[in-house]
């Protein structure tokens, strides 16, 4: 061969790369493309670039192609195929990403899927990097039949056994199909865009047919339903930007894996600030609200509170934050919302938070003040006492660092599930104004001294005089600091400098709990 010929063909094949990789960047077209768009959707690499720091993501397999061929699909076959799943970094730190194609196939979930994602994930959990998904497609591919379902069983499989090993993150940019709701739902985080994205198992076609109901796709699993309702959803993101930067944001509290301890950030705020309107934020009748969030952001670093679930059983809040630059899980009751009792979705939403937290060695940091379980017939009928229980689990098994702060009421069940040292709470702390208490004074009242109020001249006054001797004697936090089960009365604006030196006591805490398969959470 001349040399010539040798330069023409090392030139050529060069050129046929470089034409390849444009091709595989053009997904299924340019008039696809100029549709996503209209639709106010991106293509998933537009998707991605604005995930990750800028040039670092490296896409793996971009030249699959499917193998089909029934109802036309050999005229489909399109360099990558429906995913593009690669690697790159956030804020410096590794990520495994992958990302649906609306643009071909409507993002159908193929066996090239199914490749693409085993090789992605299995990598992923042996580095010890998070995985993120960014979803936006129609579900199994018709036309693939058993290999598309084949392909998401890959993905649940691999979903299930990342799980408590590496952080898992489901964007949902789009629609998300039948049973590919169930790898974000196996995932540990779900942020939904407004409006554009929609999550069911049956859309409203089939349930037209099957229960006459007629439903539009907002209605039945749009951001909002999902984020207030079901709570399927743990971020309502108002657009594709926003649900990328919270992605970031998110991923910022978490270590790349298992081993990793919490994340540590350069401090910014003073340790020892002590927030003087703490001391007189939880006002003096015991049933006036107030709003937990205000106790949080005075005692965090500024600014540092990411909250999840922030409109599923608003009666709970839970979220990370950072504490002298450590990323903490934060769990609070919300008094400004049905007191602050724990209702079915309430315990399920703490529950899975404080398991999230212990699974990724994150501290949890509990504030306290709930009159206790909700009452009534829709409760018990639901499941009350088995939703319940998963507090008392995820709390007694959690091994991390927990630190329990007691702002009012601990009234009841609520006082022990809630973070106890029952439970094996490290640090217990109750500002003044705590109750520490089976429960509140008017009913304890009417229980105890049923008959002496019946027979009582003057049944107001004797109300009055015995709840204030019941308030006197338990609606404090002295009597539990006498038996020991808190550590130590702290004023309000303490805190912040209290939970600093318990968390430095607390670094390296070593804790296991007896061999086991696994335990058997009341699901
Ligand atoms: C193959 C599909 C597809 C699918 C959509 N498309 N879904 N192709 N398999 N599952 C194709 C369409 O035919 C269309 O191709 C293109 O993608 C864009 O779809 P449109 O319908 O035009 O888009 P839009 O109006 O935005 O509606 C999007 C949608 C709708 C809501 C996702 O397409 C839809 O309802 N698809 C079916 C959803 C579904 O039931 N999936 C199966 C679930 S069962 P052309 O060429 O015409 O533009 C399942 C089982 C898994 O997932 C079980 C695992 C446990």
């Amino acid at each position: 061969m001349a040399a010539d010929d040798k330069t023409n063909t090392q030139e050529d094949a060069m050129q046929k790369l470089k034409e390849m990789r444009r091709s595989v960047t053009l997904g299924g077209g340019e008039e696809r493309i100029q549709s996503q768009h209209e639709k106010g959707k991106q293509t998933p690499r537009e998707r991605i670039e604005k995930l990750v720091d800028p040039g670092s993501f490296i896409e793996i397999m971009p030249f699959m192609l499917h193998r089909h061929s029934d109802f036309g699909m050999d005229k489909n076959r399109i360099l990558g195929d429906g995913l593009v799943a690669g690697y790159g970094k956030i804020d410096g730190r590794r990520v495994c990403i992958y990302a649906q194609d609306f643009t071909i196939l409507g993002g159908s979930f193929s066996e090239v899927a199914g490749v693409k994602l085993a090789k992605l994930m299995d990598m992923a959990m042996e580095a010890g990097v998070p995985v993120i998904g960014l979803s936006d497609g129609g579900g199994a591919r018709i036309q693939e039949g058993v290999w598309s379902l084949w392909a998401f069983g890959e993905l649940f499989y691999r979903n299930t056994l990342a799980s408590g090993v590496v952080p898992q993150i489901s964007v949902e940019l789009g629609p998300c199909a039948g049973g590919a709701v169930y790898s974000p739902a196996i995932t540990d985080f779900i942020i939904m865009t407004d409006k554009t994205s929609h999550m069911f198992i049956t859309g409203p076609e089939v349930i037209k047919a099957v229960t006459g109901e007629e439903v539009d796709f907002e209605t039945l699993g749009g951001a909002s339903a999902h984020s207030t309702v079901s709570g399927v959803s743990h971020f309502q993101a108002n657009d594709e930007a926003h649900a990328l930067a919270l992605t970031r944001s998110l991923v910022g509290y978490l270590p790349s894996n298992n081993a990793e301890p919490a994340p540590m950030v350069e401090p910014s705020d003073d340790p020892l600030r002590m927030d003087k309107a703490l001391d007189s934020l939880v006002p003096a009748d015991p049933n006036q609200p107030y709003d937990m969030h205000d106790v949080i952001q005075r005692v965090f670093d500024l600014d540092s509170f990411l909250e999840v679930h922030a409109g599923f059983a608003r009666n709970a809040v839970v979220g990370f934050a950072r504490l002298h630059g450590q990323s903490v899980g934060v769990v609070g009751q919300q008094p400004a919302y049905m007191a602050g009792s724990i209702d079915i979705d309430a315990a399920d939403k703490i529950a899975r938070f404080v398991r999230f937290c212990d699974a990724f060695n994150l501290p949890v940091i509990t504030f306290q003040d709930s009159p206790g379980f909700l009452p009534g017939v829709a409760q018990e009928h639901g499941g009350i006492i088995r939703h319940g229980a998963k507090i008392v689990y995820a709390y007694s098994e959690a091994t991390v660092p927990k630190l329990t702060v007691i702002t009012r009421k601990g009234y009841g069940g609520a006082y022990i599930v809630m973070g106890s040292k029952h439970l094996g709470a490290d640090m217990v702390f109750a500002w003044p104004t705590a109750e520490i208490a089976v429960m509140g004074a008017e009913g304890a009242v009417n229980i105890l001294f049923r008959k002496e109020l019946k027979a009582a001249e003057d049944a107001k006054a004797e109300r009055e005089r015995l709840v204030a001797e019941y308030r006197d004697k338990f609606a404090n936090p002295y009597n539990a600091a006498a038996g020991g089960h808190i550590d130590d009365i702290i004023l309000p604006s303490e805190t912040r400098p209290r939970l600093i030196a318990a968390l430095e006591l607390l670094r390296d805490k070593q804790s296991s709990l007896p061999a086991k398969k696994h335990g058997n959470i009341p699901l």
